[in-house]
């Protein structure tokens, strides 16, 4: 067991995400790395996804859709030495699943096996049924997630609501009712009208997590940089920002900056110091390098401890 995990038991388990619908509502984050995980498993998420959103928010990419899988691994495998308590779910990325089953399942177990995440994401509906099914049956406890799915961006023409003409909801409740008799443990709703979503969450047997998608969820999930006003793009409706980041951070880096021009930073108790003996015994010491003229010496960098 690694040093900084719970026993299996005390962890968050698909069974108990799914025992939550109807009676608790879901809290559900992104997070890509070791410091953002380990503060939303210690707030008490239950699901904590290292989401392909990784690409836009993290990487600086327009789409979701560059993101590679071992770019996607290596975030999951810092998250993962994070999280102590919540179920972790990778995101696999565009065109992981597109070209084989067999790829697709490749990617998962190695998500699982050397992420060391506890369960697997991927977009799709009705399309996706057969794939969701064989990754249940090879051990992968997997989440799908519906309706505005950012890999089809290309299709839809942008990021557009869906779900939103007659011809659309029937077969948005088809490709959900699909996913969940596949075997998925929980499924995300995303960009769909809210009256859409509370038919699809009355219908599924398992809980529906919404992302712009209203309250009638069994439970939520944010964008992290979203949510902390990390993201220099224009918000879409349903974000709402619980944190000015940007501000926060541009102030403090901006009092760094001042401090270092002004010679206030890094004060006398923030440097280390040789003892009252070695200082009086400087000057011979420096008259003994000197004599010996070997002054100068190699530089290196360390994070010492005193
Ligand atoms: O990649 C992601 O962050 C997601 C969430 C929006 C659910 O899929």
């Amino acid at each position: 067991m690694a040093k900084n995990d719970l026993s299996l038991h005390e962890r968050v388990t698909p069974d108990l995400i799914r025992s939550k619908k109807g009676r608790q509502r879901i809290t559900f984050v992104t997070a890509y790395d070791f410091p953002t995980a380990k503060l939303a498993d210690e707030t008490g998420f239950d699901l904590i996804l290292v989401g392909d959103t990784l690409a836009e928010v993290v990487l600086g990419h327009e789409t979701t859709l560059p993101v590679t899988f071992e770019g996607m691994l290596h975030h999951t495998c810092a998250a993962r030495r994070a999280i102590k308590r919540a179920l972790l779910v990778a995101d696999l990325p565009y065109g992981t699943y597109h070209v084989s089953e067999e790829d697709a399942l490749r990617c998962a177990v190695r998500f699982v096996k050397e992420g060391g995440a506890q369960a697997v994401k991927l977009e799709g509906g009705q399309n996706r049924a057969p794939l969701i099914r064989r990754m249940v049956c090879a051990e992968i406890p997997m989440m799908g997630h519906v309706g505005l799915t950012p890999q089809s961006v290309h299709r839809f023409g942008g990021y557009k609501v869906q779900g939103k003409a007659a011809s659309q909801i029937e077969r948005l409740i088809a490709d959900a009712v699909a996913l969940d008799k596949a075997g998925a443990f929980a499924i995300v709703l995303e960009g769909i009208p809210r009256e859409v979503a509370k038919i699809i969450t009355e219908q599924l047997s398992v809980p529906t997590l919404g992302i712009g998608a209203g309250p009638d969820c069994d439970g939520q999930v944010l964008v992290l940089n979203d949510l902390l006003g990390l993201t220099f793009r224009r918000p879409a409706k349903f974000v709402r920002q619980y944190l000015n980041g940007a501000a926060e951070i541009a102030t403090a880096l901006a009092r760094f900056k001042a401090d270092v021009e002004a010679g206030a930073y890094p004060r006398d108790t923030e440097s280390y110091h040789l003892s009252a003996a070695l200082q009086s015994e400087l000057p011979h010491i420096l008259g003994r390098i000197r004599s010996s003229r070997s002054f100068g010496g190699s530089s290196g960098v360390a994070h010492a401890q005193e």
